[in-house]
């Protein structure tokens, strides 16, 4: 392929003038190859469905949830990762561990919550029970067990885990190299934004029909936009998004808002939906019709303003941070949404044994103010969130596919992806054929092979 051109006379570029090193620079493109991925079995086969549990999901870093749900001596989150399920818990000396939902009796699971707090964890079968730091606590009726069955005195199974912006990572491989090489740029890209500083205000998990790579791969172009997403396209430019990929699987895609799409006829005509993400910025819709080709600068200028009015301190962010979506994928499973104020996160996880089932979960993740009138622009989709800093975190709210509840967009993803699902089983499939549009899919999946070399 040669060099990529928009037919919009438009680089795939935010910024043209963005100087290099800068946050909105375009990094360069690492050769990545032509080829069809011809390998479709790991959307599907059984047999690929256990070597990637073996081979990427034991040895890689895995967002297991945010620190905030285990911030006091007690404080306990879990965490399930396909046939796997963790408790991540909050010592009495303060410290953060992780340890395998199993009890070392008869095998129970120790918690069956979402969250929680508790002194000591007690398995709900017979009453074994650890100290938060893993320790056996107590076996009950000691006298009736043998020296030789429990004289190890058996401590709950440890996995590792550290954190990183207020998110906590979980990774079975004890050897794994630590979380800051893992994360490569990541946080040099996601510092200034303060992720540790956000607070949950939804959390929402769903049960998708589809491999977990099916809806990954998705939420990483903006290609289907224009047939899935109708008024999505009305206020970004689904064509333009800026792509860039990092070490070790990670990468950005911008998605440039407050600048329709270039598919759209009448380029100069405001979108109603251009109109609102406008008046959420303070701005009269009015003042712009027939202008929709200009409203990057005043945009970014009233976002500016009604970000320093709910005191967010909108200043250390760049023009881009401040207008777009600047979605970055975490490998191997984890989308992060980042906007000023709050990041819309996306994880896929694996279903504990069957291939074509994963689980998707949405959490939005909010700064607060205390400033009265604070609320979410809509594309966070949560326009109730209380954001005082005052309110309780929300419950986690499990819905089934094809339930309405993850919001318009992603619910129009929902209807799709069941059919991609089984369109790549079919034997006249000949193997997927990716675009600039969708290059990041192309790093992703270099980086996935090297987890799990091709045969
Ligand atoms: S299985 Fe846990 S105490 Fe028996
Ligand atoms: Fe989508």
């Amino acid at each position: 392929m040669g060099e990529v051109r928009s037919i919009f006379g438009r680089p795939f570029l935010i910024d043209p003038d963005a100087a290099p090193g800068s946050p909105d620079a375009k990094w360069p493109d690492p050769p990545l190859g032509q080829n069809i991925l011809t390998d479709h079995a790991i959307y599907h086969s059984r047999e690929h469905f256990a070597r990637e549990w073996n081979d990427l999901w034991a040895r890689t870093w895995n967002i297991a949830g945010r620190e905030s749900d285990a911030a006091r001596p007690g404080d306990f989150f879990r965490f399930d990762l396909g046939p796997e399920s963790f408790i991540v818990v909050r010592g009495e000396d303060g410290a953060l561990r992780a340890f395998y939902n199993v009890c070392q009796h008869r095998g129970s699971q120790l918690v069956d919550e979402d969250f929680g707090r508790r002194r000591k964890l007690v398995c709900p079968f017979h009453s074994w029970c650890w100290k938060l730091d893993g320790r056996l606590d107590r076996i009950t009726d000691r006298e009736t067990f043998a020296d030789a069955v429990v004289a190890d005195e058996p401590p709950l199974a440890a996995a590792r885990v550290a954190t990183w912006g207020g998110f906590v990572f979980v990774n079975m491989d004890l050897h794994a190299a630590p979380l800051t090489d893992y994360l490569a740029e990541l946080p040099g890209i996601l510092d200034v934004y303060r992720p540790e500083d956000l607070v949950v205000v939804k959390d929402v998990s769903a049960t998708w029909p589809i491999n977990w790579k099916i809806g990954l791969d998705a939420f990483m172009e903006g290609y289907h936009a224009h047939m899935r997403h109708p008024e999505l396209i009305r206020l970004i430019d689904d064509y333009h998004f800026q792509h860039d990929l990092f070490g070790r699987g990670h990468s950005r895609m911008i998605i440039p808002f407050a600048r329709k799409s270039p598919r759209l006829p009448d380029p100069d005509a405001l979108t109603p939906e251009l109109g609102v993400l406008l008046a959420e910025a303070g701005l009269d819709p009015a003042d712009f019709a027939g202008r929709a080709q200009d409203l990057r600068a005043p945009y970014i200028a009233a976002r500016r303003a009604w970000g320093e009015r709910y005191g967010l301190d909108f200043g250390r962010y760049s023009d881009s941070q401040v207008a777009d979506d600047w979605n970055l994928n975490v490998f191997p499973n984890v989308t992060l949404n980042v906007h000023p104020e709050g990041i819309l996160v996306m994880r896929f996880r694996p279903h504990a044994s069957d291939p074509e089932t994963c689980h998707y979960d949405v959490w939005v993740l909010a700064r607060t103010s205390p400033v009265a009138g604070f609320r979410l622009p809509f594309y966070m989709d949560a326009p109730d969130a209380d954001l005082s800093g005052q309110a309780p975190r929300p419950a986690r709210r499990y819905i089934r596919h094809g339930e309405d509840g993850m919001g318009a967009v992603l619910d129009q993803d929902g209807a799709q992806l069941p059919l991609v699902q089984r369109g790549v089983r079919s034997r006249g499939f000949g193997g997927v054929r990716l675009g600039y549009q969708e290059i990041r899919l192309r790093h992703y999946y270099e980086e996935y092979h090297r987890y799990l070399p091709a045969r």
